[in-house]
C-alpha cells in the first residue's frame, strides 16, 4: 500500500519509518498541506495521512477522490478538520487514533498551569539576566484549588487524576459523563456552576460544529475574576477576541493555550524571520499572563510511537477487512 504523509515533519518520519517495520507499506512524507490546491500531489496513493490543521473540507475531498485516494488515515484524534458528510458520500473511509498516551496531553495541560501559576517562563528570563527579584512572581497554592474540567474523556480524565494529586477539588462538565471520572473523586457540575465556581478551567473536549467558541463573552463574564483559562483541546473553543478584552480587564487572570483559532497559518512552523501578521496572536504574546505553546501536547516519545502503530494498524484493517474500529467515516 502505498501512503503520502501531509504536514510531514522530519519526527513523523522517524516514528512512522520505524513503525512500519512491522507493516512494510511504501511510505511517502510531504511537507505540503494538505488542502484543495495541493490534494492534486496525492495522486497514485490509496491513502493519505494527515494532521490537525489539514484542511480536508469537500472540495479537497472531491479532489482527492478525483485522484483515486480510498482512505485518510488521520494521526491525531480530533477530527473536526475533516467534512465527514462529504467523505461518506464519496465513499471516502476515514480513520484516526483516539486515546494515544492522554497523558501526554495531561502533563503538558499541568506543564501549562504550574508555569503560569508560578511565572516560571518570566523567572527563567529574568534569572538569565542576573535578576534575582521575587516582584511580580507571586504565585498561589494548587492545594485545595477548584479546577473546572470540560470534557472528561480520556484526556480530560488523566488531567482530573492528576489535579486530584495535587489535593485540587475537581469538577467536570461533560454531556456523557463516565464512572470512571467519578472513582478518582471528580464531581459532575452544571457548565454555569462549573464556571462560577472554578478557579481554573481546562477544556478537553472536542471541537463541534455546536461548541464552537463554547468560551465567549458571556461565559467568560461567568466565570470567577481573575480566573486561569487552559486550552490544549481546539483553537476554535475559544473565542480570541473575547478572551483578549478579558485579559485586559482582568476578568482572565492567566491564559494558557497549546491551542489556537488561525494556528494552521502559523503552527508547526518557523516563522522567526518573519513579521507576525495575525493580530490577535500578536497581542496575545504580549500579555505577561499568557502562555502560548505550539500545539506540542502531543509531543512526547511515548505519544508518536502510539500515533504510528495505531495509524498503520488502521490502515492495515482497513486494507484487509475493508473496515475499522477507528473509523470516523
Ligand atoms: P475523548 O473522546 O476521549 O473525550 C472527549 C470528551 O469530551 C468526551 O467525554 C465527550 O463526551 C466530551 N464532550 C463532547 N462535547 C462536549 C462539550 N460540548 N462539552 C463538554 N464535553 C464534551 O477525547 P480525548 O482523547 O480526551 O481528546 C480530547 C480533545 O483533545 C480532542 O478532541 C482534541 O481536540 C484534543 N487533543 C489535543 C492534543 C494536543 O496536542 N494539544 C492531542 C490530542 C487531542
Amino acid at each position: 500500500m502505498n501512503v503520502k504523509f501531509f504536514s510531514a515533519q522530519a519526527y513523523d518520519k522517524t516514528f512512522f519509518d520505524k513503525a512500519n517495520q512491522h507493516f512494510g507499506f511504501e511510505l511517502e512524507y510531504l511537507e505540503a498541506p494538505l488542502n484543495v490546491q495541493t490534494a492534486r500531489l496525492a495522486a497514485g496513493a490509496e491513502a493519505v495521512c494527515a494532521f490537525v490543521n489539514d484542511q480536508l473540507d469537500s472540495a479537497c475531498l472531491h479532489a482527492l477522490h478525483r485522484h483515486g485516494v480510498k482512505w485518510i488515515a488521520l494521526r491525531c484524534a480530533g477530527f473536526n478538520q475533516v467534512d465527514l458528510d462529504s467523505a461518506k458520500a464519496l465513499g471516502i473511509k476515514v480513520v484516526r487514533v483516539p486515546g494515544y498516551s492522554p497523558e501526554a496531553v495531561a502533563e503538558h495541560t499541568l506543564a501549562l498551569i504550574l508555569t503560569l501559576n508560578r511565572h516560571t517562563h518570566r523567572a527563567y528570563n529574568r534569572v538569565r539576566e542576573s535578576n534575582f527579584q521575587l516582584n511580580g512572581l507571586l504565585g498561589f497554592n494548587l492545594h485545595q484549588k477548584t479546577v473546572g474540567v470540560i470534557g472528561t474523556g480520556q484526556i480530560g480524565l488523566a488531567t482530573a487524576r492528576i489535579l486530584k494529586g495535587f489535593g485540587c477539588q475537581v469538577l467536570g462538565y461533560d454531556p456523557y459523563p463516565s464512572d470512571a471520572f467519578l472513582a478518582i473523586g471528580g464531581t459532575y457540575v452544571r457548565l454555569d456552576e462549573l464556571y462560577s465556581r472554578a478557579d481554573i478551567i481546562s477544556l478537553h473536549c472536542p471541537l463541534t460544529p455546536e461548541n464552537h467558541h463554547l468560551i465567549n463573552g458571556p461565559a467568560i463574564a461567568d466565570m470567577k475574576r481573575g480566573v486561569m483559562l487552559v486550552n490544549t483541546s481546539r483553537g476554535g473553543l475559544v473565542d480570541t477576541r473575547a478572551a483578549i478584552l478579558a485579559l485586559k480587564s482582568g476578568q482572565i487572570g492567566y491564559l494558557a493555550l497549546d491551542v489556537y483559532e488561525q494556528e494552521s497559518e502559523f503552527f508547526f512552523r518557523d516563522l522567526s524571520d518573519e513579521i507576525l501578521t495575525d493580530d490577535d496572536l500578536s497581542r496575545l504574546m504580549t500579555f505577561p499572563n499568557v502562555l502560548i505553546t505550539g500545539h506540542q501536547g502531543f509531543f512526547t516519545e511515548e505519544a508518536l510511537t502510539q500515533i504510528a502503530e495505531i495509524t498503520l494498524s488502521n490502515l492495515r484493517e482497513l486494507n484487509t477487512t475493508g473496515a475499522c474500529c477507528h473509523q470516523v467515516a
